[in-house]
């Protein structure tokens, strides 16, 4: 009779047995599976794991403080932490196609993970959050090819390391069983899905820091009511997105000229297909009022109410 617990058990062992008294690393993306990995090998190997985190500055409000106070605060593990934030900024001015800023981010990020792995020279290991399903895939290629998937995590494949993979045999559903039994928040066990390329793609055309933070605050109190009103467990993925477009309102007596957040919420089993979420009339409206009143920039919150197909769940 097999239990988590059990595999917990088990794969400690086998990973001691595996690096012996090697050091490892391990590299955060703020997702559930990379953080499964380090409180594992955590666990397992205490000091002898180092984890490193790349701010990016395309994660949603708090998320990366978050990662910090989990993992070096909560759990007092060596995290290593690179503020790139400022390189990706520069490397995305002025692209405002899609698949382009995908391209960017996706190649920016296993270019600091390079240069920052490469320093610490003593350690031997690399533990990824590979699941049992992405070693099934690979070779088939199922990903679809409308937009092209660039996971930031997604690492070089020559490098230093020798790979440990301890979730590769388990599906999604035990992987957040595990998370919990590690010990992990809900918000890391239980965080939506959400893309690599992060917020970038959520400011549709080209990424500025003022639109940015228009998304990011908006997310967040879409996110806050989304949660109050108990439907964060029903819809699958939920978020605001920043279209490249500024309408006319009136605020007071003052007329404005400001842009227009859209929100999408979605239900699904896997992203392929999904319906976009039936939220209940006045918690719509509280949302929409408040990220008016909230978030100075905003003049007009619109809902999308698009199936996939046709459309896609991100914007971009
Ligand atoms: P779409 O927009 O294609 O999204 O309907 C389906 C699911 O995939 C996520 N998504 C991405 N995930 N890198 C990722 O890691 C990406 O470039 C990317 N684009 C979309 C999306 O959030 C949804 O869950």
């Amino acid at each position: 009779n097999w239990s988590m617990k059990e595999f917990v058990d088990v794969e400690i062992a086998k990973i001691k047995e595996t690096v012996g008294d090697d050091e490892v690393l391990c590299a955060l993306s703020g997702g559930v599976d990379s953080a499964v990995v380090a409180a594992l090998l955590h666990k397992a190997i205490g000091d002898k794991l180092t984890c490193m985190f790349v701010d990016h500055g395309l994660l949603r409000l708090n998320e990366a403080e978050s990662v910090v106070d989990t993992f070096k605060g909560r759990f007092g593990m060596n995290l290593y932490k690179i503020d790139a934030r400022n390189e990706f900024m520069s490397l995305l001015k002025g692209v405002s196609d899609p698949e382009q800023k995908r391209k960017i981010i996706g190649n920016e990020f296993i270019r600091v993970f390079e240069r920052e792995s490469a320093k610490f020279t003593q350690i031997k290991w690399l533990a990824q959050g590979t699941l049992y399903t992405d070693v099934i895939e690979s070779g088939t290629d199922t990903a679809q090819t409308i937009k092209s998937h660039h996971n930031v995590g997604g690492l070089p494949e020559n490098m230093q390391f020798k790979l440990i993979e301890p979730l590769n045999t388990l599906f999604k559903d035990e992987v957040r069983e595990l998370g919990t039994l590690l010990g992990l928040p809900d918000e890391i066990v239980h965080r939506q899905p959400f893309p690599g390329p992060g917020l970038a793609i959520r400011v549709l055309g080209e990424v500025t820091e003022e639109k940015l933070d228009l998304v990011r605050r908006s997310d967040a109190i879409l996110r806050e009511e989304i949660a109050l009103a108990g439907l964060d467990k029903e819809i699958w993925q939920y978020f605001t997105a920043l279209p490249d477009m500024k309408s006319v309102g009136v605020m007071g007596d003052q007329r404005t000229y400001e842009y227009t957040v859209g929100i999408r919420a979605v239900t699904s089993i896997d992203g392929m297909t999904a319906d976009w979420a039936r939220i209940p009339y006045d918690v719509l409206d509280k949302i929409s009022r408040r990220i008016i009143n909230e978030v100075k920039g905003i003049n007009r919150v619109v809902l999308d109410c698009t199936s996939k197909p046709p459309a896609t769940i991100e914007w971009e």
